[in-house]
C-alpha cells in the first residue's frame, strides 16, 4: 500500500498508535498536533488549527483521514460544544479536500448516554460523520490500554501509593477494554475499506471492574486493600487527590459512563489481544509515575510528544 494518510495527534496516544501502524504498512503519514515532533520522525506535521480552509489544504489528496481529535473534559472554556464545533470544521475541510476516505475515532455507545457530555458530543459528531457524504468509518474503543493510557496507569499509580482502593459501588459493573495495538489495527484496518462501516474497538476479555482494578494490582504487585464504597465517597475522595495533583483524576461523567456499562461492547469482539496478558508483561513499569493529563492538555506537557510516541 502506498499514499499519504493524514492523522490527527500523531504525538500523542491513540493517534501515535494508529500513525505508527500506517507506516508499518507503507503509508506516509502527515500529522494535525500542537505538538513538536520528536527527533527523527519520518512524519510530517502541521498545527492543529480548526480553520477549514487551512485544513483543507493540509488534507488535500490524502487517501485518508484518521481523526482522533476530541477532549477529554471541558477545561479552560474549551468545552464539549466546542470539540463538538471544532470536529465539525474538521469534517467539512475533509469533504472540501474530497479525502478519499475518513475514519473517525468515537466512543463505545456514543448514542446511549444523551444526559453526558462526552458521549452527547461524541454522538452529536457521529452523526456529522454519517452525514458527510465521504466513504466513512466511524470506529468506537472502550477503554484502550496501552503504554502511556492515562486511566489504567492511574489506577496502577494509586495502587502503588496508598493502601486502600476505593471501588465505585461494588465494581461490579463491566467493562471490555482493548489494547492500543489491537485499536491501532482495526482504525487502520477501517481507513483501507470502502464500505461505510461502524465498528467497536473491544477486546476479547470481559472484566468487571473489581476484577480489571485486581488485575492491575496483581500485575504491579501492589496487594492493596480493594474496598466498595458508595459513589458519592469515590467522587469525594478523587476531589481530594485532584487539588495536589493539580489535575482531574476521573470525572462524575467517567465514573457513570463506567457504571453504566458504556465501555463493553454489544458486538462480538474485534479486538484479539488479551489485556489480561498485557497488563502481566506490561505490570512492572504500569503506575511507576502519575499521567498528568492536564499537564499533557494544558501545561508544561502540552507541546511536547508524550512519552510514548514512536518516533515514527
Ligand atoms: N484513550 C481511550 O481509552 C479512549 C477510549 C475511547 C475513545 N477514545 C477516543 O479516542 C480518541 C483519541 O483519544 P486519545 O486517548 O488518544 O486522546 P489524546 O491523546 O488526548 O488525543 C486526542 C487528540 O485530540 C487532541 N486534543 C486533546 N485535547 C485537546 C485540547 N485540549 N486542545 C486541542 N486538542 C486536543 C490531541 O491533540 P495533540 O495532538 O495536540 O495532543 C489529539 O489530536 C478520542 O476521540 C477519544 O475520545 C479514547
Amino acid at each position: 500500500m502506498s499514499g499519504r494518510i493524514v492523522v490527527t495527534g500523531a504525538f500523542s496516544y491513540i493517534g501515535a498508535a494508529v500513525a505508527e501502524e500506517c507506516l508499518r504498512r507503507g503509508f506516509a503519514v502527515h500529522t494535525l498536533t500542537n505538538r513538536r515532533p520528536p527527533e527523527g520522525t519520518k512524519i510530517t506535521s502541521a498545527p492543529l488549527r480548526f480553520d477549514a480552509e487551512r485544513l483543507a489544504e493540509q488534507l488535500s489528496g490524502a487517501y485518508a483521514f484518521i481523526n482522533t481529535y476530541w477532549v477529554r473534559f471541558p477545561w479552560a472554556g474549551l468545552g464539549f460544544d466546542t470539540a463538538v464545533r471544532n470536529s465539525a470544521a474538521l469534517l467539512s475541510a475533509a469533504a472540501r479536500a474530497r479525502v478519499g476516505r475518513l475514519v473517525h475515532v468515537s466512543v463505545s455507545n456514543a448514542s446511549d448516554a444523551p444526559d453526558l457530555g462526552y458521549y452527547a458530543g461524541k454522538a452529536a459528531v457521529e452523526r456529522k460523520v454519517r452525514d458527510s457524504g465521504l466513504s466513512c468509518a466511524i470506529v468506537r474503543p472502550t477503554l484502550v490500554v496501552g503504554p502511556g493510557d492515562v486511566l489504567t496507569n492511574n489506577i496502577a499509580w494509586l495502587l502503588r501509593k496508598f493502601p486502600l482502593f476505593l471501588l465505585p459501588g461494588r465494581g461490579a459493573c463491566s467493562l471490555q477494554p482493548v489494547t492500543l495495538s489491537d485499536a491501532a489495527r482495526l482504525i487502520v484496518d477501517a481507513a483501507l475499506r470502502v464500505e461505510n462501516l461502524e465498528v467497536d474497538a473491544a477486546g476479547p476479555e470481559v472484566f468487571t471492574f473489581a476484577e480489571f482494578v485486581r488485575a492491575v494490582a496483581s500485575a504491579c504487585g501492589a496487594h492493596r486493600i480493594i474496598l466498595p464504597a458508595p459513589e458519592p465517597l469515590v467522587l469525594g475522595a478523587l476531589e481530594l487527590l485532584n487539588r495536589p495533583l493539580r489535575d482531574i483524576v476521573l470525572t462524575r461523567e467517567e465514573l457513570i459512563g463506567l457504571q453504566r456499562g458504556l465501555l463493553l461492547s454489544k458486538k462480538a469482539p474485534l479486538g484479539r489481544e488479551s489485556v489480561s496478558e498485557w497488563l502481566v508483561v506490561n505490570g512492572p513499569k504500569l503506575g511507576l509515575e502519575y499521567v498528568n493529563d492536564l499537564d499533557r492538555h494544558f501545561g508544561a506537557g502540552a507541546g511536547s510528544p508524550i512519552a510514548s510516541a514512536p518516533p515514527g
